[in-house]
């Protein structure tokens, strides 16, 4: 659908906030950017969408989603170019992605087009609070949830659609430690991991804060049915370096979120000639390759956490460290023509971009 066609109803707001942000310190998903845009779906279509004042909006006890967990996200990133041009990272994917959710999730669809404009138009209006640092970011969450004031289990026929943003800095501020996870499961075949689904992270938040306790940032989840695949970790997918090969765990199943970070990096290896592998990698094969030395890089891929320098996997109480972060040839090369090309410093090459 084409812009000229959308009717955005624009209310702008009386008292931005924007002279109160502390561009230097700015902890990941705690500031909010002046407006958000609300789209209603009720009698089989969606209303004209709506540019408001960001604020709290009410709820009837009953909504649905808080009690049968309708309710799916996405996340993106906008950044700008040193000529002021708002850059948008591949939000066509994430609608890809959110209409994947909504099919998943039985709730109705957001058509590609409307998705990117009113992702596009948001953005526009709140541009001011892209921040102007390198590694800092304007991070876009589009998130839909069911209505419906309703006791009984059926698909909801009432959503509501937002957008807000946050600007933000990198998720992790230091390279990360990840424990292998052999007795909880994030997903299993059949269930909703390949959705960005709200219920799949508060799932995981017991197994995860059990990993915190003994010191690592985040799970790697393994396969639901024998626990010996590598899946993908929290809030990223993982790659791997071993003996010069990118290795990342197949997405063929229904169980790991297909990452549009990740497949971005993936896509760039291969025109930089490296062979890619995606297949079943066991948490065995990992750990000999660490151990020998021939797995020389690790690192997590996500929009929130960028490219995430992986320290260490700890497994059955033992951990095994990946060599040091200055000697890791494609994750530093890779993170830096991300960043470049996402800030419009190197030319966008694959037509990523999005203006705003
Ligand atoms: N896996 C999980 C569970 C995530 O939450 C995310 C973050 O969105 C990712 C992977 C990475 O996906 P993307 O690169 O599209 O942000
Ligand atoms: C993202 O990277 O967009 C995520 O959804 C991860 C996290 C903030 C939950």
């Amino acid at each position: 659908m084409l812009e000229q066609t959308i009717n955005f109803k624009i209310t702008t707001t009386q008292e931005s906030k924007i002279s109160k942000v502390d561009w230097e310190n700015l902890p990941f998903g705690k500031m909010f950017s002046d407006h958000m845009l609300v789209m209603e779906y009720s009698e089989g279509g969606w209303n004209e969408p709506e540019i408001i004042p960001f604020g709290p909006i009410s709820f009837h006890p009953a909504t649905s989603a808080i009690h049968y967990g309708q309710s799916i996200f996405e996340g993106m990133k906008a950044n700008k170019s040193s000529e002021g041009e708002v850059l948008i990272f591949r939000p066509d994917m994430n609608a890809k992605r959110f209409i994947e959710s909504c099919e998943r999730m039985c709730m109705p669809i957001i058509p590609e087009g409307l998705f990117v404009e009113c992702v596009r138009k948001f953005v526009e209006i709140d541009r001011d609070w892209i921040p102007n640092k390198p590694g800092f970011s304007l991070y876009i969450r589009p998130f839909m949830f069911s209505t419906d004031e309703f006791v009984g289990i059926r698909p909801s026929d009432t959503y509501k659609f937002i957008i807000f943003a946050c600007p933000v800095g990198a998720y992790y501020n230091e390279p990360v430690n990840v424990l292998i996870e052999e007795h909880y499961t994030r997903a299993a075949e059949g269930g909703v991991g390949r959705a960005k689904v709200a219920g799949n992270y508060g799932a995981s938040l017991y197994p995860a804060k059990q990993g915190q306790l003994k010191g690592y940032h985040q799970l790697l989840w393994t396969d639901a049915k024998t626990h010996t695949f590598v899946e993908e970790s929290g809030t990223m997918n993982i790659v791997f370096v071993i003996n010069g090969k990118i290795l990342s765990p197949t997405e063929e199943n229904d169980t790991i979120l297909r990452g549009i970070t990740k497949r971005s990096v993936l896509e760039v290896a291969k025109v930089w000639g490296y062979e890619i592998e995606e297949r079943k990698i066991t948490v065995e094969e990992v750990i000999a390759a660490i151990k020998d030395g021939s797995c020389t890089e690790a690192f997590g891929a996500g929009t929130a956490a960028t490219i995430a320098h992986i320290n260490k996997i700890g497994f059955r109480g033992d951990d095994y460290f990946l060599p040091a972060i200055e000697t890791r040839e494609f994750s530093l090369k890779v993170e830096k023509f991300m960043n470049d090309l996402k800030s419009g410093i190197s030319p966008d090459e694959f037509g990523w971009l999005v203006k705003a």
